[in-house]
């Protein structure tokens, strides 16, 4: 039983005052969102303005990233002990502009993921082919080898509290969106590694998004398909209608979870 959840990444966008307006507006967009669950991840710098938009509201919070040590001397780095003191329910992780822009490591990622579950954010690890790699058939090996590293060591138990995204490099930002044909082949393929790296159980359990050029027109589509269970929205999530939009177009038909 999976309910659909709609994450908005907004990346490095926006002063505090766009942010809490954008924030107030999700919110009051959304009210009583039946049969889906919507984070919206703002910058480092709006998470405090926006938990406060956020309060007791059926919209909550999460972040783009996170350091995997609790405090120490890593200049510039923010700890999940911070997000979680925020108000942050999970934490975006191995988003491919940070492992190709700055180079972050499956090994990084991984620890990064340790940490997040050990303060009780649930870590949504991201995992994507560049055109290139799918250009010579190499798809199903990336994405296998992000999903094994950035989940290496973890029991099936810390397995349950992860949610998992697949996002293409070709299809973020560019417009350009897998058909849900391509995401929903992937995606059932990293079912089936759930179930050999948590358990049988697990498999039908644990939501995997799509992310990609996501937009109110497409977003039916893609979330329609069995093993989608959900988006993960950067541009898109930057406009309030559209965001808004798209988390009702998600919503499980009737209000009632995916099976
Ligand atoms: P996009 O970004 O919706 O702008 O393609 C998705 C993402 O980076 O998560």
């Amino acid at each position: 039983m999976r309910t659909p959840l709609v994450v908005g990444n907004w990346k490095m966008h926006g002063d505090l005052a766009t942010a809490r307006e954008l924030a107030q507006s999700v919110r009051d967009g959304l009210k009583r969102p039946r049969g889906v669950e919507v984070v919206i991840c703002p910058p480092f710098t709006a998470l405090a303005a926006v938990a406060e938009v956020l309060a007791c509201s059926a919209v909550s919070l999460g972040a783009q990233n996170c350091h995997w040590e609790e405090q120490g001397a890593f200049t510039g780095e923010i700890s999940p002990v911070m997000l979680a003191e925020l108000g942050c329910r999970l934490v975006l992780l191995g988003h491919s502009e940070r492992r190709h822009i700055f180079r972050e490591t499956d090994e990084e990622i991984n620890k990064k993921v340790v940490a997040a579950l050990r303060r009780g954010l649930q870590p949504l690890l991201c995992v994507g082919e560049t055109a290139e790699e799918r250009r010579q058939g190499l798809t199903f090996t990336v994405v296998e080898g992000q999903l094994r590293a950035g989940w290496a060591g973890l029991s099936p138990e810390e397995i349950g509290r992860c949610l998992l995204a697949y996002e293409p490099v070709w299809a973020i930002g560019t417009g350009v969106n897998a058909t849900p044909t391509q995401a929903a082949e992937v995606h059932g393929y990293l079912r089936g590694l759930v179930s050999e790296l948590g358990s049988k159980d697990l498999a039908p359990a644990i939501r995997i998004l799509y992310g990609g050029s996501v937009k109110a027109d497409n977003a039916a589509a893609v979330t329609q398909e069995p093993d989608i269970d959900g988006v993960l929205v950067g541009g898109a999530s930057l406009q309030a209608p559209s965001f808004v939009a798209i988390a009702k177009k998600s919503a499980a038909k009737g209000g009632a979870p995916k099976e």
